[in-house]
């Protein structure tokens, strides 16, 4: 499998007209146009992906159909039970982590700007029995407040593979923080971002860890899940967001932080010399240095 390269965006931040090629705007400044260049480039290529992962092993569509999986045991120890409560899952994908929380009796709104992401979500619910308590709606999810018409939910909720490909946390904390209802959940759990920062191959950092303006941009014809399909949309970019930045962002956009954990465990194989718990999560080695590989948070309105 070609590995992944991230470079700088030079060919975006020319097109900035900044004096020698670099992006030297603050976000609130950041062109309008280039940033929806970024997002859109993203969503053609995660458009691309979804058939991929719909024939994939990784994601086994008519095994999660079949075993009645619901959301993994340390999602459930953060949101204990949620029969009857309603749940906004925001960059949804094909709704599997959105459906087993309705397989756990939530009533659940997936949200994703990929059409065919959507629609194999639609699909996955009607197959799976759980169209009368799911819903799902195509949003970028910049507009998702908009978009829903200001409902607001019991929980909001986020699942691994989500901060990186948006530009700014405070502007995804604005959402958020609309989308809670007053008294409710927001619960997410994420790539970390020291994890995110490093090489490929090995534990050393190789990007940048605090959030940036100028994107990093992804040329990969590949996805991670299984299979040898090549994607034509292979221009992707990503952002990568500090801790601090994270936490700050929800309790300016009104959110008071519950608890947050740093694991030093992921849910799939990000390095080849990571060890497998035999619960669905990978561990690094003993002779390696513990660091964390994925972060969670809970936070209330
Ligand atoms: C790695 S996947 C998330 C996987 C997810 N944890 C799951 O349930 O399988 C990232 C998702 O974010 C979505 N996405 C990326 N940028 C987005 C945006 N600006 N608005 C809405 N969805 C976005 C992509 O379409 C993709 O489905």
């Amino acid at each position: 499998m070609e590995s992944i390269t991230f470079a700088r965006a030079s060919q975006l931040t020319s097109r900035t007209g900044s004096p020698n090629g670099r992006l030297v705007l603050g976000l609130g400044a950041y062109p309008p146009e280039v940033r929806e260049e970024a997002l859109e480039a993203n969503r053609a290529n995660w458009d691309e992906r979804t058939p991929i992962h719909l024939a994939s092993q990784f994601y086994d569509i008519d095994g999660w159909i079949a075993d009645g999986r619901g959301p993994r045991h340390w999602e459930v120890e953060a949101l204990g039970d949620v029969g009857g409560l309603s749940l906004l899952h925001l960059q949804c994908h094909i709704g599997l982590d959105t459906l087993a929380w309705a397989r756990a009796g939530a009533s659940v709104t997936g949200l994703d700007f990929s059409p065919r992401a959507i629609e194999a979500a639609r699909d996955i619910a009607g197959r799976a029995g759980l169209d009368r308590c799911s819903r799902f709606v195509c949003s970028d999810v910049h507009r998702a407040v908009e978009v829903l018409g200001g409902e607001t939910f019991d929980v909001v909720y986020v699942s691994l593979g989500a901060l990186c490909w948006l530009p700014s946390a405070d502007a995804w904390a604005g959402q958020v923080g609309q989308l809670v209802r007053p008294g409710g959940r927001f619960y997410i759990h994420d790539v970390h971002p020291l994890a995110w920062a490093m090489a490929d191959d090995e534990l050393e950092i190789a990007h940048t860890y605090f959030e940036q303006d100028e994107p990093f941009v992804d040329d990969s014809d590949v996805t991670y899940a299984d299979g040898e399909a090549r994607l034509t949309s292979v221009r992707s970019y990503e952002w990568n967001h500090g801790i601090g930045e994270v936490v700050t962002a929800l309790i300016r956009h009104g959110l008071s932080l519950v608890w947050l954990a740093e694991h030093d465990w992921t849910v799939w194989r990000r390095w080849p010399f990571l060890e497998p718990t035999g619960d669905g999560r990978w561990r690094l080695p003993a002779d390696r240095p513990s660091v964390p590989l994925t972060f969670s948070l809970l936070a209330r309105r």
